[in-house]
Order: structure tokens, then sequence, then C-alpha cells
């Protein structure tokens, strides 16, 4: 039995429209992380910060999953043994191209959460400063999405799957980021091969077995279609 883990970043979602943070023009040259991904940031100014996830929010309901999205999700249909996809995307594009039990370590653009009392509920597509809580009624609505100092979601289900991987993948993020950076070593410390898919080397990019490089929409569906030929 061969278990894969994924670790999916905002680099698979590219060549659907949606900016990355690090690259030339994305989304952290246009915005400082203090400003709107900190708890900090929010308190001093909620609607820059709504804002902000209101455009991000507008603009992923109106872009469609790429071919790496859509081979991810055949590999989980085909493939003999369990993969399980973890992403540090905010969007839907996983789920929009027919993966299942996406893990969103990062949290979701289409979900709310009441910091008062910890409801979560489905995010309207502009949300308002001061938004009440349908359950405490309190103004105290947020984005579902974890910001700069906030712990990671799921994070025991994530390290209890790396222990059992056979196979770890990472796509198209930057390995600049922890918690998820270190996915592979954790991967590797528990005896799975592990791969790099991405446009460039990463920055933690000594840590991989193998590298692919090229655009996701290329090289994950060749990759997918070699995993499964193996095994057919
Ligand atoms: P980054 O923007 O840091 O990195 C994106 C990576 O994708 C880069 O290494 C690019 O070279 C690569 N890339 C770009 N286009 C590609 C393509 N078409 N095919 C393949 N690779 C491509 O994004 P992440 O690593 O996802 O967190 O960023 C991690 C976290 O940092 C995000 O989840 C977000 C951000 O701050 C929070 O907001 C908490």
């Amino acid at each position: 039995m061969e278990k894969i883990v994924i670790l999916t970043g905002a680099g698979i979602s590219a060549e659907s429209g949606l900016s990355t943070f690090r690259d030339e023009g994305g989304l952290w040259a246009q915005h400082r992380i203090e400003d709107v991904a900190t708890p900090e940031g929010f308190a001093r100014n909620p609607a820059l910060v709504q804002g902000f996830y209101n455009a991000r929010r507008v603009q992923a309901a109106g872009v469609k999953p790429n071919a790496a999205h859509k081979a991810l999700a055949r590999l989980q249909r085909d493939w003999p043994d369990e993969v399980v996809i973890v992403t540090q995307n905010v969007d839907s594009l996983h789920e929009a191209g027919g993966a299942r039990n996406v893990i969103h370590m990062h949290g979701t653009l289409a979900g709310a959460f009441c910091s008062n009392c910890g409801n979560r509920w489905t995010a309207p597509s502009e949300m308002a400063v001061g938004e009440p809580c349908p359950s405490c009624n309190q103004p105290t609505a947020r984005p579902d999405v974890v910001w700069f100092g906030e712990m990671p979601y799921h994070m025991d289900e994530i390290y209890a799957h790396l222990a059992s991987a056979s196979l770890f993948a990472a796509i198209g993020t930057s390995g600049q980021v922890y918690p998820a950076a270190a996915f592979v070593h954790e991967a590797q410390a528990a005896g799975a091969r592990t791969v790099e898919i991405n446009l460039e080397p990463s920055v933690g990019a000594s840590g991989f077995d193998t590298y692919i490089l090229g655009k996701a929409s290329e090289t994950v569906p060749h990759w997918v279609g070699q995993l499964l030929a193996q095994h057919s």
C-alpha cells in the first residue's frame, strides 16, 4: 500500500487566474502582511481586512480549476491507496476540480468564523465590518482564514497523515511559511519519498528527493499519469 500526501500552495491556482503571494506582483507586493493577514491588523482596521478578503472571495468565485487540480482529483479517484490533499490555499479549486476531503490548513474564503463564540458558517460574498454572528449575535464575524500568528487548522490530523505517508509531494508552494514548509522533513522522517513540483526550486528545495520544474497545469497531469501507469 502506498499512501500519498500532497501539499499545495498558491502556485497550483496561478494558472486559474489567482495571484500568488511572493511572485513578482503577487499579493504581498501589493499589501502588507501585518495590515491584512494578522489579528492585530484586523483589530486596527477591520474595513481594510474585510475589503481584502471580500475582493479575493469575489475573484475566487469567478475562476475555474485547471488541469493540475483536476489531475489530483483523478489521482484520488484512481490510486489504489489513500491520497490526502492538504492545501494552504483558501480558494475552493481543489473541490471544484473534483477532489474530496481536502484539508484546508489556512482556512477558506468560503467560511465565516466568530471570534467570540467559535461558530462557523458560510460567508456571504461580501462580509461587512461588525457583521453579527448568527449564533451569539456579537459583531465579531471574521473570515475563516488563518492569519500570521495563529495556529493553522487540522495540524494533528496532518501530522498523522505525514507519519504514515509513502510518498509526499509539495506542489506550487515557495516553502517560506511554517509549519507547512517543514512537512517534507516530517514525511522523510516517516520514510516517505519526497518530490517537489514547482515553477522554480523553493526556498527549502534541498530537502526533497526529486524535483519536477514547470507549470503545474503541465507537470502535475504528467506526474499523475506516470504514477497511475506504474500501478496499473
Ligand atoms: P507563494 O506565493 O509564497 O509561492 C508560490 C509558489 O508557486 C512559488 O514558488 C512560485 O514559483 C510557484 N508558482 C507560481 N506559478 C506557478 C505555476 N503556474 N505552476 C507551478 N508553480 C508555480 O505561495 P504559498 O507558498 O502558497 O498564508 O504561500 C504560503 C502561504 O503564505 C499562504 O498560504 C499564505 C501566504 O502568506 C497566509 O496567508 C497565512
